[in-house]
């Protein structure tokens, strides 16, 4: 690798980043059913139907993970919490082995020296809540706090940082319009109500988590930098919209309380009563803003309904996810953030990272030269912003290990780490050794 540690600012944290249904195996320790349950075993949305009940055995590998996320020297590691592991019906009685669990993970960072920086949700809603409306029923925002209150009340003293919400995009967006997360739908009233109650229930458990006496919290959103495909007005408005719904509704609901107009003009009609009265607890005030960034789309007009554009892809190198590898645009979305959005606030990158066909050669070693080079091209972004004086505090890869990828399944490997899915060997990757060496110097 090219970057070292010694080329960023004192105190800068560089970390790897996981999630709770991604590695834990959720057939393990009591957790409840979640709706990514549902979701995999309705055919068509998943790759082979896969899901997450085994994954990487994490739950019963938590040491050996935590011995292998210190040898690559990081400073943070970012997890998530599963709320149908702590709470299996959702809300109720909590599942003292899932409280233990997390408590034996934060217990296991701090014993090697790494900071641990949580996330409420990524993604696993208990399916009695889904039964419910899930994101569409604004009583969600309740729900929710109430699971910040059980498991920040459990391991909330030892925390280094919390983040409610990972990427209220997908969460809304993806998951209600496109159909492509759970819960699959495809319909604009439930996005439109899941991208608000989100928000809603991200500044809920800031409440919840500032009256614990927590600090150093945040916000995590995910970014795709948005081009016009071509020169045309049309185009340039449609990526405008595609820019709007997928990158400015968020930033805008959480810090300046208000969203744009341009996204409103499709979703206006269709959000839950009342909605602007709910501002002052979406803008509760947060510590840093977190960006999770991996590629841009080039957006152009298509005649058909709002929103009224079409993803393209351009001619710069792809990733096996076929997303085009382009560093200026977390440059781009780093110093915009601080321009618009956020000022001095603390920003983290807080996902980074490629998917590749990464095998084991026969010598035993996993070469993927591409990653290191990946990483090496966004740190430099990353660095450029903070010579550009943005106050980019640290930096998470993604991930630590090669995981469940969601509708994907276990197809694209986004790890430092190598898993084998049969035997569920870890063999760190040459990007692993790289990252390492370029920590260590
Ligand atoms: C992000 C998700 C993460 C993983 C990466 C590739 O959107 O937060 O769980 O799927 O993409």
């Amino acid at each position: 690798m090219k970057m070292s540690r010694s080329d960023f600012p004192d105190g800068f944290l560089f970390g790897a980043a996981t999630s709770s249904y991604q590695i834990e195996g959720h057939a393990e320790g009591g957790a409840g059913r979640t709706h990514w349950d549902d979701f995999a075993a309705t055919p068509g949305n998943v790759v082979r139907a896969e899901n997450g009940a085994r994954a990487c055995d994490h739950y019963n590998r938590l040491d050996e993970d935590l011995d292998l996320l210190a040898g690559l020297g990081v400073d943070v590691y970012r997890f998530s919490t599963s709320w149908a592991r702590v709470l299996p019906e959702g809300r109720g009685t909590p599942n003292g082995e899932g409280l233990d669990f997390y408590d034996r993970l934060v217990d296991g960072l701090l014993q090697r020296g790494i900071k641990p920086a949580v996330t409420l949700y990524h993604w696993e809603l208990p399916s009695p809540l889904a039964d419910l409306g899930g994101w569409r029923n604004r009583d969600i925002a309740d729900w929710f706090a109430d699971f910040a209150e059980v498991i920040m009340g459990r391991i909330g003293d030892r925390v280094w940082s919390a983040a409610p919400i990972n990427e209220p995009w997908c969460v809304g967006w993806l998951s209600h319009f496109e159909g492509a997360h759970a819960p699959g739908l495809r319909d604009i009233r439930a996005t439109a109500r899941a991208m608000h109650h989100v928000l809603l229930a991200h500044g809920r458990a800031i409440q919840v988590m500032r009256g614990l006496r927590m600090g150093n919290l945040g916000a995590v959103c995910n970014l795709e930098w948005a081009a016009p495909a071509d020169e045309s007005d049309a185009s340039r408005r449609a990526a405008e919209r595609y820019d709007a719904i997928y990158n400015r509704f968020f930033l805008g609901g959480l810090f300046k309380g208000a969203y744009p107009d341009i996204a409103l003009e499709g979703l206006g009609p269709h959000m839950p009563d009342n909605w602007q009265d709910d501002f002052p607890t979406i803008t509760a005030p947060v510590d840093w803003c977190g960006l999770n960034y991996y590629t841009r789309k080039l957006i152009a007009h298509n005649p058909g309904p709002w929103p009224g554009y079409a993803e393209t892809t351009g001619d710069l190198p792809q990733t096996t996810m076929g997303w085009e590898i382009y560093p200026d645009g977390l440059y781009d979305f780093l110093t915009r953030t601080r321009n618009d959005y956020t000022g001095d606030l603390p920003l983290y990158v807080t996902e980074n990272g490629m998917s590749a066909d990464d095998t084991l050669a026969p010598d035993g070693t996993v070469p993927d030269p591409f990653r290191t080079d990946y990483l090496d091209m966004h740190l430099g972004a990353v660095q450029r912003a903070i010579a550009d004086c943005v106050p980019v505090r640290g930096y998470y890869c993604w991930s630590l290990m090669d995981n469940y990828e969601w509708a994907l399944g276990y197809e694209k490997r986004f790890g430092l780490i190598h898993v084998d899915f049969e035997t569920l060997k870890r063999t760190p990757k040459a990007s692993y050794h790289a990252l390492a060496a370029a920590l260590s110097r």
